[in-house]
């Protein structure tokens, strides 16, 4: 039985995944802030689905959290055979005006605790000689967004970092999956004030299927999938159109 390791998880995408992998039988590890939220989804999965739920309230966007979930870990005594980096968070606007202090938080959550959880789950899984990596990206990876500019360039690590990982881990065992989604039905779009915008108008997706993708494509070990035919359409666009065109759509879409 698999152990999978999700942050994330009090909500949209992240407590999609979490409904998803506990119905197919594998123990989760839930990282998220809410402790209260983390005990009740611990209790349902529990209770629903008899497979073992453990819960780590944890803010990501503190320097030293992925070495807090390690020595839980340690004490837990759950090998970590899937990490799924969902968490994620959204400060759009024109860059004056942002707030500086989210967006901080936000590469240190998109980046650093990422890229740290997979530096200190991975070894472990070479050793085993079995390990799947599900990163969540963005649409916003395969292009610079005016008025989301620290948003997409922090998608565009995790889409860099995915695909030179998966690279370098062949014949280990372990791949590395970036899942790109874009517009879902989740309180990000809300929390981020972009729900009125065309880009939360046109084509919004159900967080159940873009994990539902995410699961199936990290089952394969594939390298990167994009959620939905608009949004492969989009990408598509993104890498055949010349950057001051795609700049003025993608500012279009966020700016309503
Ligand atoms: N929704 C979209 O349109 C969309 C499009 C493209 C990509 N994405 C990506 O999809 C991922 C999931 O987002 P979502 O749409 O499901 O949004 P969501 O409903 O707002 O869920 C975000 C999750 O991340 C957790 N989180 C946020 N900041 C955190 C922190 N500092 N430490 C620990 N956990 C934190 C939240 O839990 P707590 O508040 O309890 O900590 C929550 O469980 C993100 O990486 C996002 O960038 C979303």
């Amino acid at each position: 039985m698999d152990t999978v390791l999700i942050t994330g998880t009090t909500s949209g995408i992240g407590k999609a995944f979490a409904e998803q992998f506990a119905a197919n039988g594998s123990n989760i590890i839930l990282v998220s802030r809410n402790e209260e939220t983390l005990r009740q989804q611990q209790e349902s999965l529990q209770s629903r689905y008899h497979v073992q739920v453990a819960a780590i309230p944890c803010d990501l966007s503190e320097a030293n959290a992925a070495d807090r979930i390690l020595e839980r870990l340690s004490q837990l005594d759950w090998p970590v055979d899937i990490l799924v980096n969902n968490a994620g968070f959204n400060e759009a606007g024109f860059f004056t005006e942002t707030d500086l202090t989210k967006e901080l938080a936000m590469i240190q959550v998109h980046i650093s605790a990422l890229t740290a959880l997979t530096k200190l789950l991975l070894p472990g899984m070479i050793q085993r000689g079995y390990g799947r990596i599900l990163n969540v990206g963005s649409t916003g990876s395969y292009m610079p967004c005016p008025c989301d500019a620290v948003y997409a360039a922090t998608k565009a690590y995790v889409l860099s970092f995915s695909n030179g990982l998966y690279q370098e881990l062949k014949g280990t065992g372990v791949t590395v999956t970036c899942l790109c989604p874009g517009a879902t039905q989740t309180l990000f779009a809300e929390k981020a004030n972009i729900h009125n915008t065309l880009l939360f108008k046109l084509f919004v997706m159900r967080p159940e299927t873009v994990a539902a993708i995410g699961f199936r494509s990290l089952q394969k070990g594939k390298r990167t999938v994009t959620a939905g035919l608009y949004n492969k359409l989009l990408v598509l666009s993104a890498k055949l159109l010349p950057v001051p065109v795609i700049n003025s759509i993608a500012q279009r879409m966020v700016r309503g």
